[in-house]
């Protein structure tokens, strides 16, 4: 008989996990065997990152964008957003009141700006750093190694860059005049200057098969990387996969778990997309490997434009409130809310070394 505890912890001791094994565990449906998946993954959760949950303040201050992912709504062909960049002073003041909610991890998102200027970005950087004891996570893009040494020496500490798929074909269809090799290396990139990098996937494209999938989380755990986002595609009326289903909750929980099981002690968070589904699924990102939340501290009116998918979650919730219903989101399934930095856990096994960068080295292209 199909013995699921032999083969999640055959999966768990893996130096490289078997994409058959993983495929098969992303074909469970049972729920009894869903909840032994799940719980089996919490229990690494807890064993590798404790029961505090870890809040990343995003400011999305910009949603000008230069490229056309066939999938987000920020796409540049979309004519019909408004587009905004947040001056200096509003993102300082956003900045401000992050701060005064104790979260101590500043994420800085935008489209991938062509015009966005290094310097511009650079002196808000030291500013945020003179001011406020945060770490910033940087998420603007594929840059050019010299914008990203520049922001790495002016204090950011992190960088958020999904692959989206770890399939170059797939990748290259609905990414139109980007290249996979020039992701890759732009994660290389980052790594090799000392950034704690994060990348993740989407779950449910249309092309993407199981199979897709268990390569993207062996991609993850060759990749050794600080922090991973997972979530569901949910299609936008104004992009080319307007008619595309969109991702299974499902899947996207089975994916989360199998993350936290191959890589073990990597930041992985509920994501805001799992809680845009018909129901808030963060819960369950949570109670089956996820040890992030991520609330929103965009000010109003730029929120509501910063749409990458249609029903965003919080969107009309008043700025701050975000970090009143993650606590009771914690509450509610026994963990607390951790305000600490919540630096990256691979400095502490040696995996990864502080300001010695350690290139993917390696990294195979799958
Ligand atoms: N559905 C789900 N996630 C999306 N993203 C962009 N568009 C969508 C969509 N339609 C995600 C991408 C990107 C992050 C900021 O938002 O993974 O990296
Ligand atoms: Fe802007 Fe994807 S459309 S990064």
């Amino acid at each position: 008989m199909f013995n699921l505890a032999k083969l999640l912890n055959k999966i768990y001791s893996a130096e490289t996990p078997d994409l058959k094994d993983m495929e098969q565990v992303l074909l469970l449906t049972q729920k009894g065997q869903l909840d032994e998946l799940f719980s089996f993954a919490d229990n690494i959760r807890k064993e590798f990152c404790g029961d505090g949950i870890l809040l990343r303040g995003i400011i999305e201050f910009s949603n000008l964008c230069a490229q056309e992912c066939f999938y987000c709504g920020l796409n540049k062909s979309n004519h019909r957003l408004k587009r905004y960049r947040m001056t200096e002073n509003e993102l300082i003041k956003a900045v401000d009141y992050l701060g005064s909610c104790n979260i101590k991890t500043l994420v800085l998102q935008s489209g991938q700006e062509e015009g966005l200027d290094a310097l511009w970005l650079r002196d808000i950087i030291l500013k945020i750093k003179s001011k406020f004891n945060m770490a910033i996570t940087l998420s603007v893009g594929e840059k050019s190694a010299d914008e990203y040494r520049l922001w790495k020496q002016a204090g950011a500490d992190r960088y958020l860059l999904k692959i989206e798929t770890s399939d170059k074909a797939l990748y290259e269809s609905i990414h139109k005049g980007m290249s996979f090799a020039r992701r890759m290396a732009c994660l290389d990139d980052l790594r090799g200057l000392g950034y704690q990098v994060g990348t993740g996937n989407i779950i449910g494209f249309a092309g993407q098969s199981l199979k897709t999938v268990a390569k993207d989380i062996k991609f993850f755990k060759h990749g050794n990387f600080d922090m991973l986002g997972i979530g569901p595609f949910i299609p936008h009326q104004d992009t080319r996969m307007s008619q595309d289903p969109k991702g299974d909750a499902a899947l996207c929980l089975k994916t989360i778990a199998l993350a936290r099981i191959v890589t073990k002690n990597t930041h992985i968070p509920a994501t805001t997309a799992l809680g845009s589904l018909d129901q808030d699924y963060r819960v369950e990102g949570l109670k089956c490997g996820a040890n992030v939340l991520m609330p929103n501290f965009t000010p109003q009116p730029y929120r509501k434009l910063y749409e990458i998918y249609p029903g965003k979650r919080c969107v009309d919730e008043p700025v701050g409130n975000c970090n009143f219903c993650m606590d009771s989101m914690a509450k509610n399934i026994g963990r607390f809310i951790d305000y600490s930095i919540g630096d990256s856990l691979k400095f502490r096994d040696g995996s990864r070394n502080k300001g010695k960068p350690s290139p993917l080295e390696g990294t195979v292209l799958l």
